[in-house]
């Protein structure tokens, strides 16, 4: 939908998943992270587009429904681009590379060195995420697959010793590491690509936030973000 007359900005609203630091989370009650900063940046360089201050916090799996039935306008949610979720939305171009590494418990008795190792072991991941999809593709019965509403959720289980092993992104489970008694066992290449999400029939959209994402990049922004949210 184009709603935009001269002058007038089309305001849209964002979409995310917190507990997914430092890409999204909520600090003080306040959603803060990597994405958030980018989106804002990059929705600023476009000409059309304002937006919403308040963002909607929704399930990981909530979030493409609620883009098509347009509850919300785009999903900045570190969201991988995937052939399959291509066939219900569309994705601007990356603006973040990852790949997947396995979470244990700092100083545990659990330490795989590769995913074949995780057989026989208690396993999570956060639902309808590329890390589930690896836990079902490559492990499948092999393992003891419990499925958690948020990564949060699954990290605490892993500190308790009530979860051998997680399968999550390599730039959050470093994040973790950081911050909580877990520690990252192996990490492996999947060459994962984050997009922001879009309806399909959003083009004009797609088009400015892909545009705003090479500005954002070729300007001081995209570093700056990144030190901020990374400290690199
Ligand atoms: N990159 C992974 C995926 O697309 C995990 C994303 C999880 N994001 C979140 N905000 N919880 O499936």
């Amino acid at each position: 939908a184009d709603d935009t007359d001269d002058g007038e900005l089309e305001t849209i609203v964002a979409g995310t998943n917190p507990g997914f630091e430092p890409f999204q989370m909520n600090v003080d009650g306040e959603l803060v992270g990597f994405d958030v900063d980018l989106l804002e940046a990059v929705v600023a360089e476009t000409d059309g587009y304002e937006l919403a201050d308040d963002w909607e916090e929704l399930e990981f799996d909530s979030l493409i429904p609620a883009l098509e039935n347009e509850n919300i306008d785009v999903i900045a949610a570190a969201m991988t681009i995937t052939e399959e979720r291509e066939e219900s939305i569309s994705f601007t171009e990356s603006y973040y590379s990852a790949d997947q590494s396995v979470l244990v418990q700092s100083g545990g008795d659990v330490d795989p060195d590769e995913l074949e190792d995780l057989e026989g072991l208690e396993v999570g991941a956060q639902s309808g995420t590329t890390g589930e999809g690896i836990v079902e593709d490559e492990l499948g019965d092999d393992v003891d697959y419990t499925s958690y509403d948020n990564y949060v959720l699954a990290v605490e289980e892993l500190e308790r010793g009530t979860l051998d092993a997680i399968v999550i992104d390599e730039p959050v489970a470093e994040s973790f590491a950081d911050d909580r008694d877990v520690e990252v066992a192996f990490t492996f290449e999947t060459g994962e690509e984050y997009g922001f999400g879009v309806r399909q029939d959003d083009d004009d959209l797609q088009e400015a936030l892909s545009e705003g994402i090479a500005a954002v990049e070729e300007s001081s922004e995209y570093d700056e973000i990144t030190q901020e949210w990374f400290g690199e």
